[in-house]
């Protein structure tokens, strides 16, 4: 990537403070996103990666600090305009979250139920679905339900529903966990075949090493409720600093 310090970022999170019943889990977390990176937040078991996530798409509100999303600050923004923005992210949750009750097709159809009119896309729900199920490679299973389906294969339909509204920014909370190696694999390379097509700029939770090592463009550490460090995949594993190498060693 180009010197990034003068670009403006198509996300940012400054300072970010969410504790619960007084048990601080973030406390003063800041992030950039920049157009067409992969960036991974990489932080161990209950650090609070999942409540960052959160805090950026309003399923938790933050105690403090400041989210940005495409130079709109998020706090001052109405409902609608909310609503709006979010129809730019794509949200991937940490293990899929597809709707049990319905099938393939009706759990891609409610995002553009929500959103269509909203967005004036011309195209038919029926040929979005279709595009969408086909980026992942899974148009064979528009009529199944989720629970005739592989975890990894839930986790392909859950990624082509976080796509099919055709976002600028995508977040992905641990997108292999609970895969096998060569699934996971899969998944990495669809999403980096995403970012190819649709110049997506995608932040990345994980806690998957080589995840990480295959998708990042750069990475954030989260440690103690902070960006404790910040780098490339190269330059983290090779930090001398104990509570970095903690991460990279087996
Ligand atoms: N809604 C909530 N109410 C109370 N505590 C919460 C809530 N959500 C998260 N927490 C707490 O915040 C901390 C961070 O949780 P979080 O889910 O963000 O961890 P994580 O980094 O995503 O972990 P993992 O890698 O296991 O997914 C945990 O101690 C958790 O118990
Ligand atoms: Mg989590």
């Amino acid at each position: 990537m180009e010197d990034l310090k003068n670009i403006e970022p198509i996300l940012e999170i400054k300072d970010l403070k969410k504790s619960f019943a007084g048990n601080a889990v973030l406390n003063g977390f800041n992030l950039k996103l920049f157009e067409g990176e992969n960036l991974v937040v990489m932080g161990k078991s209950g650090s609070g990666k999942s409540v960052m996530i959160k805090c950026l798409v309003g399923l938790l509100q933050a105690d403090s600090g400041i989210i940005r999303i495409k130079d709109q600050d998020i706090e001052v923004l109405g409902r609608a305009e909310l609503d709006l923005l979010r129809t730019h992210i794509g949200f991937l949750f940490q293990g899929s979250a597809l709707y049990d009750s319905m099938t393939v097709r009706e759990n891609l159809e409610f995002p553009l139920r929500r959103h269509k009119k909203k967005l004036k896309l011309n195209e038919s729900t029926e040929s979005l679905v279709q595009e969408a199920l086909r980026n992942v490679g899974l148009e064979h299973t528009i009529d199944l339900m989720p629970s005739e389906l592989s975890g990894g294969m839930q986790r392909r339909v859950a990624l082509a529903r976080a796509l099919i509204l055709k976002p600028e920014i995508i977040l992905y909370d641990e997108p292999t966990t609970g895969l096998d190696p060569i699934t996971s694999k899969e998944i990495i390379e669809l999403m980096r075949n995403i970012q190819h097509t649709y110049n997506t700029s995608s932040l990345i939770i994980t806690h998957d090493v080589d995840c990480a090592r295959v998708i990042s463009n750069r990475m954030i550490l989260l440690v103690d409720g902070i960006n404790y460090m910040q780098g490339t995949f190269e330059e983290l594993s090779n930090s001398k600093d104990p509570k970095v190498q903690a991460f990279f060693k087996n």
